[in-house]
Formats: C-alpha cells, structure tokens, sequence
C-alpha cells in the first residue's frame, strides 16, 4: 500500500466534484444549493440523501451516512482509502506517481506486481513476434494471408499502429518465449499457450489475424484472433487475467484518448474502430461485441460526456445500442445514436469503405437522439400502416416522450412525431398527457418534500445539542483565529453531548499534529460514528452568518452554562450544614457569579 500526502489527497479532492462523481451513480435532482437523490446505501422511496455543492460532501438524512467524495467512492466501490484515492486521482487524470512518499509493499502485492510486469513485457514481446510474422508473409509474392489484408484495405501505416499481427505457428510460440528468457510458470499463466492434459503445450492461436488489446496506458493486455474464412469461432480473445479486463476496456482508447475529445464514437468491432482511425476518425473505440459495461461508461466519462452509438445495423446491433444507451445515459452522458444512410452496409467499417470518411462524417453530424432512436425503433418493430399497430405505436411513442423532463423539448418532439408520421399533434398530446399524470400519480420517486426533509434534520438535533455542534461547525471554518480561541476557551469538559464530545476530542487531537484550517478533515475519520455526526454537523448552515458573533455567542452560552451549574451547586451546599467560613467563602463567590451572569445578559 502506497502512502500519499496531504497535498495530494487535497488535489484529488478538489480535482472530482462530488456532484459529478456522485452524479455517475445516483440520480440527482437540484434543490436550492443541495442536489437530492435515492440513497444507494439504503433503501426508500422518497430522497433524502444530500450532495452539497459547496461543502462537498454527501449525507443521507435517512441512514445518516456521509463523507466526501473519497468516502462515497469507498462505500459504493467498496474500496479501501487508498485505493479509492488512485480511483479518484485516476478520474481527474492526476499522476500519483508524483505524490508518493513510501511504499510498503507486502510480499504478496510485490510479487503479483512482478507477475503483471512481467505479463506486460511478455505480451509486448508476443505482439513483436505476431508482427514480424506478418510482415515475412507480406514481402512474399503472394498468399491467403496477403491477399486478405489487401481485401480488408489495411495499409503498412494501419498494421504497424494497431501492430496487427498474424499467428502462423512458424516457431512455437512457448519455445520463443524461453529462448527470450521468460519462466515455464509465467508462460502457462498468460493466454497465449495451452497446455493438454499430456503436458504438450500448444499455441492458442493459429492462423489467426492478431489484434493487440492495449489499456489507455498503451499495454498491450490482451489479444483478439480473427480467422481468415468463414470458419467458427471468428475471434478467439484472450480471457480476463490480472491485466485485463474486458468489462473496463475500450479497444483504441489509447488512441482516442490522445485527442482533443468532443465526443466518442462507440463502434462493436475490431475492424469496424480501424476502419475509422485509419480515416481519420480519431475518437472511434470499440466495445468488442459485448454488451456496454458500466465501468466502460466511466471510463468514457473521463475523456468526455457526449458520446456517440455507432453499433452494426443488423437486429442485434440495435438490441445491444437499445441497453448501451440505458447505461451510457445512467452515467449522465449525452447520448446520440448514429444511423448509415446507406442500407446495403451493415458496419462503420463497410460504410467507410464504400462510402468514403467525408459522408460518414455526415453520419455522425446527423445522428439521432435517444428520443428519435426509440421512436424509430419502435416503428420498425411494428408495421405503422395498419390501424391497429398504428395505436399501439401512438402508445409507445407516447410512453417514449412522457419521459422527457423538459416540457419544450417534449414539445419539439410531439411536433416532429406529428409530421413525420402524420398524426395529429392533439391526440399525441393527450396521450403524452395522460402517461405524465397516471406515473405522477403511482409514485414520483423524486419529489423532493422539502418540509419533510428539514423535519428529518431538526429531529436529529435538540438546542442544547445544535449550540455544541455550532462549535464545531466553527472550528470547521478554516478560520485560524476562531479555531486557535474556540481550542483556548473551550476544554473538552465543557461539551455534554456525547457525540459531539466525540468529535471535539477527535479534532482536539487532530489539531496537535495537523493545521485544522489547512487540511481535509473528513479524509482523516476512520470512524463511523464519528463520520456521521461531523456531517450532521457540516449540514449546518453558517455560511451567511457571522462567524465572529456565533463565536461570542456561543462562548457567552457556554460560560453562562458554567456559571449556573457552579451557582446550583453553590447553592446546594450552603443549604447543607457547613462552617461559617465554607458558607462566607461560597456567599463571595456566589455574589461574584451574579455580577458575572448579569454582565453576559
Ligand atoms: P463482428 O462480427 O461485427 O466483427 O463482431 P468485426 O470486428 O466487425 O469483424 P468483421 O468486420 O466481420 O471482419 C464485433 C466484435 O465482436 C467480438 C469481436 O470483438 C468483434 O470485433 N466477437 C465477434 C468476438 O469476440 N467473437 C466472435 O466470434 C465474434
Ligand atoms: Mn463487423
């Protein structure tokens, strides 16, 4: 495990807003300055989990969990601190390298570290060898290698950048890679090779077209063998291992990431994310023929937020567009999906090249919404010239836009569903109309009552308590004068609550070894409990007031508390059978505290 300092941990903070990283898991609704959502670490039906902007933190009113963004991510990635830390500083593209002080690693990590060292350099030395094989077949005259590579239009510029290779068997590729020095056990560990229940080792692929898998680090992890003919399976891949894996790889990424990015362009195929880079279009990645993955989503998220669908054309490809773009908007990217104006092509790679790069530029200018694409969808599945389908359409195209927010652009739509389909825009109206008030009716989850919620938080709190937590609330302030005369006046003593007690303790040692005005506190508790009352605490709102006078104030309530508990003992006493002296003494002192008391009326 890898320490890192206060700096870093302050600029990985800073660097992932916690609306946005949040954004990526919960659904948030803006209320005044907070953003309020379904807590995703209980369940309930009405919000009351809190994202606040300008504290940056989050609180669940409901299950009182709360922390910063390095908190969120540990929950809900399930994570320990440092290794939500690289998450995070991995998101907002922060070397972390720069920033490590020690590193203490157990032999188990340093020798699985070694290992996928190890894999990386093996796999780099793999992909040679399939290339080199390559370029021998080509300088020949001619063979079936040759001519597939001519008919698939890969050019010397393409194979070298994508270092496309082939797998002839020529050498075993187990006896290359002893001859390079590689162990027996590191070997049978990376894909490459087979081994039979007879011990033969075997190459796993053979005369197959070889495509390096690289991560946006420019590793090569894995491999992808396509055959040359119509024989089965077409692509052989490399199985997850310690450096791969498939679910959070974007074929090309590596590249696309180089580029100034406005957008992505997800293609299905190897040869279809080729096909583009090789015209130019630079922000095209493949999803390799899975379905999209959450963890490719957020992987997408971190380059850019508009991304574009370009899935093959065939059933399939629209069924696996349909859920990419349920998860792709889940993660608040802006979706489009692109359509080919040309039927007799089924892939951006066919397109390109019949096409030409600047049409299907065009393509990509025009592409569809999620909107239109539903609609769209919806009308192939169904056979729009016939009355009865004809309703069932205007139910489903109802069903699509009832579940647009923004009234002007369900509108728009309404209008051009209208036209296109020459429906008039009354009946759709009152259809949209109808869906909008039966999903009122059965539950909008996100209603935000705010009155309930503020119930919630006043409930949590009684006076006494708030006036301690206000202390708190201003040793949290950053401010060195407040917090330097509130460590002064205030002894630990002197805080009832037992929670607050807590949390005062912890910041009273805190304070011996760290600048409270400077560092993070949240990052620094370990501690549930104390995690939740110091975010109960955060949520108090003094921003607007003046932190001077709640100072003074609550200095003022606090002696005042003093004072009065030292004249109700006084009190008592004397009323006890006591000497003359004691009870001259404790008259003194009670007279002193009167004066005292009336001087902070
Ligand atoms: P495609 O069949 O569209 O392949 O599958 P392609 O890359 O476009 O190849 P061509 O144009 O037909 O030559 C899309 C992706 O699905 C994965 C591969 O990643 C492929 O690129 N796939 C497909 C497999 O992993 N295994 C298969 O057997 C088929
Ligand atoms: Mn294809």
């Amino acid at each position: 495990m890898a320490f890192y300092s206060d700096d870093l941990i302050e600029e990985v903070i800073s660097q992932n807003d916690i609306v946005e990283v949040i954004s990526e898991y919960v659904h948030l609704k803006k209320s005044g300055r907070n953003f309020m959502g379904l807590c995703p670490f209980h369940r309930e039906r009405t919000p009351s989990f809190c994202v606040s902007m300008d504290k940056q933190i989050f609180k669940c009113f409901g299950c009182s969990q709360g922390g910063n963004v390095i908190t969120f991510i540990m929950k809900i990635e399930n994570l320990e601190f440092y290794d939500a830390l690289e998450f995070l500083a991995e998101r907002a593209h922060i070397d972390l390298s720069k920033y490590e002080i020690k590193t203490f690693n157990t032999k188990y990590n340093e020798s699985k570290k070694d290992f996928k060292e190890t894999l990386y350099k093996m796999y780099k030395d793999i992909a040679i060898y399939y290339h080199n094989n390559l370029m021998e077949l080509l300088k020949e005259k001619s063979n079936h290698v040759k001519d597939y590579i001519i008919k698939r239009k890969f050019d010397m510029k393409t194979l070298k950048r994508f270092a496309i290779g082939y797998a002839n068997g020529k050498i075993p590729l187990y006896d290359y890679l002893i001859n390079l020095g590689y162990k027996k056990e590191d070997i049978l560990k990376s894909d490459v090779v087979v081994q039979n229940e007879k011990g033969k080792i075997y190459d796993r692929y053979f005369s197959r077209l070889m495509f390096p898998i690289l991560d946006v680090k420019d590793k090569i992890i894995a491999f992808g063998g396509r055959v040359l003919d119509n024989s089965l399976p077409k692509y052989i891949n490399s199985p997850e291992n310690d450096i791969y894996h498939k679910g959070k790889t974007l074929y090309a990424m590596n590249l696309a990431r180089k580029e100034k990015l406005d957008s992505i362009i997800i293609v299905e195929g190897y040869m279809d994310a080729i096909a583009l880079q090789k015209s130019g279009v630079t922000n095209a990645v493949a999803s390799l023929g899975t379905a999209l993955t959450e963890n490719q989503a957020r992987l997408i998220k971190k380059y850019t937020d508009n991304v574009i669908i370009g899935y093959d054309q065939d059933g399939a490809g629209q069924e696996a567009t349909l859920r990419g773009l349920d998860i792709l908007v889940a993660k608040n990217l802006n979706v489009k999906v692109l359509v080919l104006d040309k039927k007799d092509v089924k892939d951006p790679d066919e397109y390109i090249n019949k096409y030409g790069v600047e049409r299907f530029r065009n393509c990509v200018k025009n592409a569809i919404s999620l909107v239109e694409f539903k609609i769209s969808k919806l009308e192939k599945d169904l056979d729009v010239n016939n009355v009865d389908t004809k309703i069932k359409f205007l139910t489903g195209v109802a069903d699509i836009l009832a579940k647009i927010d923004n009234n002007i652009e369900r509108e728009i739509y309404i209008e051009k569903v209208s036209n296109k389909y020459k429906i008039a825009t009354g009946p759709i109206l009152k259809e949209v109309e109808r869906k909008i008030k039966s999903s009122m009716s059965k539950n909008d989850d996100l209603v935000i009552d705010t009155q309930m919620l503020n119930r919630k938080m006043r409930l949590v709190t009684n006076m006494k308590k708030r006036q301690e937590q206000y202390i708190i609330a201003l040793l949290l302030s950053k401010d060195k004068e407040i917090i330097k005369e509130i460590f002064d006046k205030i002894k630990l003593e002197d805080i009832e609550n037992k929670e607050v007690k807590k949390v005062y303790s912890f910041l009273i040692d805190l304070s011996k070894t760290n600048d409270l005005s400077k560092i993070d506190v949240i990052t620094k508790i370990h501690d549930e409990e104390l995690m939740k009352e110091i975010t109960d605490i955060m949520y108090i709102d003094i921003s607007q007031t003046d932190r001077k006078k709640l100072l003074t104030d609550v200095l003022k309530n606090k002696m005042k508390e003093r004072l009065y508990l030292r004249r109700d003992e006084i009190l008592k006493r004397t009323s006890e059978n006591i000497s003359k002296d004691e009870m001259e003494i404790l008259q003194l002192e009670l007279n002193q505290i009167i004066v005292e008391l009336s001087k902070l009326k």
